[in-house]
């Protein structure tokens, strides 16, 4: 299987229906349904909202550090299964905050797990952008003491209405502690908030940023700074961004001269991994190995950090 890196994954999206079951049985907490097929049965999704809903009613089952643990563990084996050598994993604090789990549980689960996977990985702290700048701000001042469990910022959730540019003074902020860079545009938002992410947030990648591809100036702009565009197919059809696989641009994208890499973003939700993304883009829209050989090397070159990448 083709060595790859995975650049755009939410640990809380890894969450599969038998460890919701599992974990809510651990916790004593109450849910709609213990049956795995009926939990499934909700992951029609309309639009992001209507994904994020799911994804954040799942949580509840997170609550210790074991939890967090298992969580990354059962992702890593998974990710090692589909030829992942190297991953940078978001994680939504916010979202676990608010529920009164303390980020001391957050860090130690997710961190044991990584620290004792063979496949090479780091952490990245999204800030969830509906929360606004200033709760942003509050979560990176708490998280400072867990520096050296986190290489770089992110920003996720709903997109459309909370721009890039609200967030500058937390982006400047993690800079100044020398964080990485990355934020969720160009998704459901329109070419300005890649614009906006690029200018005033400083970031190194773009997550999705598949309708940068409406602005031929950015599209200029990404290519020539070999800014890295970490876009997740199977995610993009079933949050019904694109009607389905045949009509995806990220062909195009990278006739463009695009720094295209594929990712997961939710794997338990959007009906496969990594290498179940490629293997789609191969089967359904007829990608050829090269291509795909070629994204495959873009993602060890847009990593943050060094990996030995294969010959
Ligand atoms: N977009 C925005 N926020 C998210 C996503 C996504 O694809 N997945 C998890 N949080
Ligand atoms: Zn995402």
């Amino acid at each position: 299987m083709r060595p790859k890196a995975e650049l755009h994954l939410h640990i809380e999206g890894t969450l599969e229906p038998e460890l919701v079951v599992e974990l809510a049985r651990r916790n004593g907490v109450e849910l709609p349904t213990f049956d795995t097929e009926e939990i499934r049965a909700r992951y029609d999704f309309a639009d992001l909202q209507s994904f994020l809903d799911v994804y954040y009613d799942n949580m509840a089952v997170l609550r210790t550090e074991q939890d967090f643990h298992d969580l990354a563990a059962a992702y890593l084996r998974r990710a090692e299964e589909q030829g992942v050598r190297h991953a940078e994993i978001f994680f939504d604090p916010q979202a676990h905050l608010t529920r009164g789990v303390p980020l001391e549980a957050v860090f130690s689960g997710l961190s044991a797990a990584l620290g004792d996977s063979p496949v090479s990985s780091a952490l990245i702290l999204c800030f969830l952008r509906d929360r606004g700048a200033e709760e942003a701000e509050a979560v990176l001042r708490a998280a400072l003491p867990f520096r050296e469990h986190f290489i770089g910022v992110g920003l996720d959730s709903a997109e459309v209405g909370h721009p890039p540019s609200l967030f500058r003074r937390v982006f400047d902020i993690a800079a100044g502690e020398g964080l990485r860079r990355v934020a969720h545009a160009g998704e459901e938002g329109g070419p300005d908030y890649v614009w906006e992410a690029l200018d005033v947030l400083k970031v190194e990648r773009v997550d999705h940023g598949i309708r940068s591809m409406e602005d031929p100036k950015l599209v200029a702009r990404l290519r020539e700074e070999r800014i890295p565009l970490t876009v997740c197919p199977l995610s993009n059809v079933r949050l019904r961004v694109v009607p389905t696989l045949r009509d995806h641009i990220l062909p195009a994208m990278l006739d463009e001269g695009l720094m295209v890499t594929v990712n997961s973003d939710d794997p338990a939700y959007f009906g496969g991994y990594v290498e179940d993304n490629y293997r789609a883009l191969r089967d359904e829209l007829g990608m050829t190995d090269e291509q795909l050989d070629r994204i495959a090397r873009n993602s060890f070159e847009a990593s943050f950090v060094p990996v030995d990448a294969p010959a």
